[in-house]
């Protein structure tokens, strides 16, 4: 049966209380036993998560620092992630990228660490609108797998997964159809295999952009898509296990 990740990532939303009743409702969805359920969660949450989950949810982290440990006031190293529950964490996302001016070099680091660490990368990517009606879309994609991935060793593909999100589509309401993301992710695919050969070209890329139970069923049936990342439309445990119920009915059909 083909794999298929449903990650949440809950941004800066949650309190503890909230963490619990979203992880007890999902684990008793039948519907979701057959896929890999994800929450990326503010670091606060992550034990919570992870005790509650009794290993039914992979628990990861949204951010961390690139050190091992020192005076970085306010940060989180991959040591102190994995003690408190991570077991993977989200590197590069568009909030990341373009709200805290975080660079390809910076997150190549954060890669590096995560991995070194034992912590699993979700590496995501993605072009703004400007870039896509600029027809750069491929260019900008390129660039953030050979530079954010620089480095990564033949066994440590199988460690990680990327994460396409059209920054366009991103709490916007807008989605890429299902054509464009398949052509997106056959691109990915394409530059994972050139950099990493055919375990680079295993890695199961997620599409997130406004993810809805509504269309989630059609972008997972995608021959390239093995996930999405959501965000607004996993707050809900109702409406992630929609989600999660539709990628398990994709797995009987395809
Ligand atoms: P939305 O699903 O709210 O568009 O967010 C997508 C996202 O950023 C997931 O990482």
């Amino acid at each position: 049966m083909r794999e298929l990740w449903i990650a949440g990532n809950w941004k800066m939303y949650k309190t503890r209380a909230e963490a619990r009743a979203w992880v007890a409702a999902l684990i008793e969805h039948p519907q979701a036993a057959t896929v890999h359920l994800m929450a990326f969660a503010s670091a606060t949450l992550l034990a919570t998560v992870e005790e509650t989950a009794k290993g039914r949810i992979w628990v990861g982290a949204q951010n961390l620092h690139p050190g091992r440990e020192g005076a970085f006031t306010g940060e989180l190293s991959a040591r102190q992630l994995l003690d408190a529950g991570a077991t993977a964490v989200l590197i590069g996302h568009s909030e990341r990228r373009h709200l805290f001016h975080e660079d390809d070099e910076l997150l190549q680091k954060k890669v590096r660490t995560a991995l070194d660490s034992g912590l699993r990368p979700m590496y995501c990517i993605g072009e703004t609108l400007a870039e896509r009606q600029g027809g750069r879309t491929e260019e900008v994609l390129d660039r953030q797998l050979t530079r954010g991935l620089a480095g990564v060793g033949a066994e440590e593909w199988s460690r990680l997964w990327v994460a396409y999100e059209p920054v366009w589509a991103i709490g916007t309401g807008e989605t890429a159809t299902p054509a464009m993301a398949q052509a997106a992710h056959r691109f990915t695919r394409d530059r994972l295999q050139a950099l990493g050969g055919e375990a680079a070209a295993r890695v199961p890329i997620l599409y997130g952009g406004s993810v809805k139970p509504e269309n989630a069923g059609e972008l997972l049936s995608q021959p390239d898509i093995e996930g999405v990342l959501v965000g607004g439309a996993s707050l809900e445990a109702g409406s992630f296990a929609a989600i999660a119920a539709a990628g398990a009915e994709r797995q009987k059909t395809s």
